[in-house]
């Protein structure tokens, strides 16, 4: 079968490293793709918005299945599209992608089917939202309505940054139309934890739980990116918790979106904080976490193709997937400057001597093959992957090769996985 991973980051590397270990595969392109993607699929040079480019591909080519991995596609309606033509695409069509298209959209949802979720109000006014701002005071999160990139939400612990916030979202228009409409949060104390499920509409399988790190800085501290490194599992996720997550979360949205004539195929991806013990939903994403799909899809033992062919073919309740028990870690290393202004072009050294280390992969993201050499290419340049025995085995790993790798202006965290130590207790 011919696969077309949509996408060019550490997710899609990693969506092709899998897809390529199934033998029911012959042939994976990827568009438009990395220097990681290149070395088992053939990258092809359509960006992953350019929908109707894509679809023509796909059926110049006889493509037999295709794997979206980011957002904005999905919100574009790209499956749309595809089914349209009869052909075979992963992921929720632009009705369901709302999900993560529109924060307000999703809110309501929660609140319609009684998901656990933070008190919001939502102003199209920036008058109105500064006042009521001034009203209930700091802390509060202020959060921009659409797609922002990663960058649209602001915890806002002084009320000066708080009316920034709103400046440069409603009146700035920093985020142009998502910041149309804001949403204000109460701010909520906590663990966080990514939760993913595969779905087919009805039925529902749980992926391994994992957590990002979002922040730039070790200790969680300056802007937000799109994650700096990732470890599965959670061990803030306990069964009990895991349990609640599917009864309370999970179960009632996907029920929610199917009554609602939005039924939400593909992956669900939930962003949560574990508040008192309980599961309190921050967001939804309509596709797999970009770092966590690393750690997480590195542990799945089982073939990913008829766990896709099952979500698209609504039968998902006959498959399983089997999972290691060995826990992992990734570690993002990004070009300095991240998630502001930084350079390109930068030979990255060292790649090969880590590629001989067992147990560790190296997903790029910005990476672009140069004069016969990888070069950095964007923020987050690569994602080193290890599995251990155990979380700090695989911290370990997953640090040695990051030590080995250079180029110029590398940046990391040296504190990913540290708070799974603490959970359990041996930090
Ligand atoms: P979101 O895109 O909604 O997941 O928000 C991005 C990040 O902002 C989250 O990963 C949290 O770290 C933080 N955040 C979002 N909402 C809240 C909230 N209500 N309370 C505290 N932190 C939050
Ligand atoms: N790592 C967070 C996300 O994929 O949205």
């Amino acid at each position: 079968m011919k696969v077309l991973v949509i996408g060019s980051g550490g997710r899609e590397h990693t969506l092709v490293w899998k897809i390529h270990q199934s033998p029911k595969v012959s042939k994976i392109y990827c568009a438009p793709g990395n220097a990681g993607t290149l070395r088992i699929a053939e990258n092809i040079d359509i960006m992953a918005d350019d929908i109707n480019a894509l679809a023509t591909f796909a059926e110049g080519e006889g493509i037999n299945l295709t794997v979206v991995g980011p957002e904005l596609p999905l919100t574009l309606g790209i499956v749309d599209e595809f089914e349209r033509r009869g052909l075979k695409i992963f992921g929720p069509n632009k009705k369901a992608a709302e999900i993560e298209a529109s924060k307000v959209f999703t809110k309501d949802l929660l609140k319609r089917y009684d998901i656990p979720t933070g008190r919001y109000s939502i102003f199209d006014s920036a008058g109105d939202a500064k006042r009521y701002i001034k009203e209930i005071g700091v802390p509060i999160v202020v959060k921009a309505d659409g797609l922002a990139a990663g960058k649209g939400v602001i915890v806002c612990h002084e009320e000066k940054e708080a009316i920034k916030a709103i400046d440069s979202i409603m009146e700035e228009k920093v985020f142009g139309g998502a910041g149309d409409r804001v949403l204000i949060e109460e701010f909520l104390e906590g663990e966080e934890a990514s939760f993913m499920v595969f779905t087919d509409g009805k039925n529902i399988l749980p992926m391994v739980s994992s957590q990002d790190h979002k922040a730039i800085y070790d200790g969680d501290k300056g802007p937000n990116t799109g994650g700096m490194g990732a470890y599965s599992p959670a061990p803030v996720i306990t069964p009990d918790i895991c349990r609640e997550i599917m009864d309370r979360v999970m179960t009632p949205a996907i029920k929610g979106m199917a009554a609602e004539g939005r039924p939400y195929k593909g992956v669900l991806y939930a962003g949560l904080m574990i508040s008192n013990g309980s599961p309190v939903v921050l967001e939804f994403n309509a596709r797999f976490g970009d770092p966590e799909a690393q750690p997480i899809l590195i542990r799945m033992e089982s073939d990913i193709i008829p766990v896709i062919e099952a979500v698209i073919d609504g039968n998902i309740d006959k498959t399983d997937i089997k999972w290691r028990e060995e826990p992992s870690v990734c570690v993002v290393m990004v070009s300095k400057g991240y998630p502001g202004s930084y350079q390109k072009g930068n030979r990255i050294e060292g790649l090969e001597d880590v590629e001989r280390i067992e147990g560790v992969e190296i997903f790029h993201a910005g990476t672009r093959l140069s004069q016969g050499n990888i070069a950095t290419d964007g923020g987050r340049v690569l994602g080193v992957t290890a599995t251990g025995i155990d979380i700090k085995e695989a911290i370990g790993k997953a640090y040695e090769a990051v030590s080995m790798i250079r180029w110029d202006g590398v940046y990391y965290r040296k504190d990913i996985g540290r708070k799974a130590l603490f959970v359990m207790g041996s930090a």
